[in-house]
């Protein structure tokens, strides 16, 4: 199994298509617009992962998040009002961590990493959401995933959860109270699908797109067929 590690060189944007060193382990992300459902399957989804794969423990963990110091940035990004910029580094210091902490270790050890959210969040939410400079989010991601030997970590798969904007808001205006995200107008949210299109259209090897407007059990059939690469 290939973890696709990218090769990069400090001033070019990432090279998206070329795998350079390999972990024996295997690292899967879901992603979407707040709404999209994608938590209504994440717990099923390990489990299922966990029988397919009975040999790997399969570690779940999410964004921003995943261990002690990002869960408390996790609080602040979630509920303070903060700088786009400040807010875009505690994004990436908080991936840091996780990286450090669990994401490499697990995938070091053979282990299936399942992460609610990863860098694609970053691009979509602060980039085409907030605006940020997509330039400025490469230089962070390269920063925060780059290796030693010039790659850059990224996950093998990442399930995108894709709905349009006016849909994902019915569905949000049903759950509990809403955070400094979810609180964001439609116009936000439609920038942020299309900054998650841009770059699964990008990355096609490694996104799996899902139309989030079918019903839990059609979306559930369909991961359950989908085709895994480990
Ligand atoms: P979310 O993953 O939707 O969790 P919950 O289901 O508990 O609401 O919430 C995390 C929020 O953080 C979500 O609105 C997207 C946002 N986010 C970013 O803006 N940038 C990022 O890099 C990440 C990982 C998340």
């Amino acid at each position: 199994m290939n973890l696709p590690l990218i090769a990069i060189s400090a001033n070019s944007p990432p090279n998206r298509n070329n795998m350079t060193e390999n972990f024996p382990g295997y690292f899967i992300s879901f992603e979407g617009i707040d709404g999209a459902g994608k938590s209504t399957h994440i717990d099923a989804f390990c489990k299922l992962m966990q029988e397919c794969y009975p040999k790997h423990e399969v570690v779940v963990t999410r964004e921003p998040g995943g261990t002690p110091l990002g869960e408390q940035l996790r609080g602040l990004l979630l509920d303070a009002p903060m700088n786009l910029e400040t807010e875009a580094l505690l994004m990436f210091a908080a991936r840091r961590e996780h990286l450090a902490q669990v994401i490499e270790p697990a995938l070091a050890a053979g282990k299936i990493v399942i992460s609610d959210r990863f860098t694609d969040a970053s691009f979509a939410y602060q980039g085409g959401g907030r605006g940020l400079s997509i330039a400025k989010l490469n230089d962070l991601e390269r920063w925060v995933q780059g290796r030693e030997n010039g790659t850059l970590l990224q996950p093998n798969l990442t399930i995108l959860f894709d709905l349009p904007g006016e849909v994902a808001e019915a569905r949000r205006s049903k759950v509990r109270a809403p955070d400094k995200f979810e609180k964001m107008d439609l116009n936000f949210f439609e920038k942020v699908r299309q900054e998650y299109l841009r770059r699964a259209k990008e990355d096609p090897q490694r996104f799996h797109l899902v139309d989030a407007t079918q019903t839990p059990e059609a979306i559930w059939d369909g991961l359950q067929a989908l085709k895994i690469n480990f």
